[in-house]
């Protein structure tokens, strides 16, 4: 049985990255998928000092005292990571950010080894704007940059524009393309990684 993890970013709950994660969510379950949702607003997650402690010799995680580590763990546990967020300001929200940072933690000192290596990532991003290579699919296109060296794959992503609280539903199309990646990726159809 898959995994699936997302990470929903959005203040908004209800608003348009929950409504469209829960889509994603619901059709993984219906395919037998166990699912499991974060709502980063209400978790306290610390910015990365770059400290190094997490480099250390014998060090095994990040020595902030907060909720990332059980976001890791999470992530950890998933075959499939699914990060939501609304477009605010050009880019990701910044609970977002701040898990995507302490993600160093989770690498070895030269940038290698990455704990979550052979995942399969989601991006869903809603913005206002109605252009959505602006911000939404320039921002997928940030995350396959790290495909290959991280040895991960970004399988597929949503890229939408609604601006009040719930309005994707209306988009037909991106609520059937939700359901559709989850039950892919719950039957295990994509492949794992970028050379695959
Ligand atoms: C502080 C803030 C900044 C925003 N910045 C942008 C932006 O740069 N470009 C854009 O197209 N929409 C921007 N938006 C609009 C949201 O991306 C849009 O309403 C989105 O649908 C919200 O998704 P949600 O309902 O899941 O929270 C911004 C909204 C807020 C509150």
């Amino acid at each position: 049985m898959k995994r699936i993890a997302a990470l929903i970013a959005s203040p908004r709950k209800g608003g348009n990255v929950d409504i469209l994660t829960t889509a994603l969510l619901n059709g993984a379950a219906e395919a037998g998928a166990q699912t499991e949702a974060i709502y980063l607003i209400d978790t306290n997650v610390r910015p990365c000092t770059q400290c190094e402690a997490c480099h250390r010799p014998g060090a095994s995680a990040c020595v902030l005292a907060d909720d990332f580590a059980g976001i890791a763990d999470a992530m950890a546990r998933a075959d499939a990571i699914i990060l939501a967020t609304p477009i605010w300001w050009s880019s990701m929200h910044a609970t977002l950010k701040l898990v995507l940072d302490r993600c160093y933690s989770l690498l070895d000192s030269n940038w290698g080894n990455f704990k979550l290596s052979g995942k399969q990532f989601v991006l869903i991003a809603a913005q206002t704007q109605p252009d959505v290579s602006m911000y939404a699919e320039a921002l997928a296109k940030e995350f396959a940059v790290y495909q290959d060296w991280l040895k991960i794959r970004l399988v597929d992503h949503i890229a939408v524009s609604a601006e009040a609280r719930g309005e994707v539903a209306q988009n037909a199309e991106a609520m059937e393309k939700a359901r559709r990646i989850g039950r892919s990726l719950a039957l295990g159809d994509r492949p794992s990684l970028a050379h695959e």
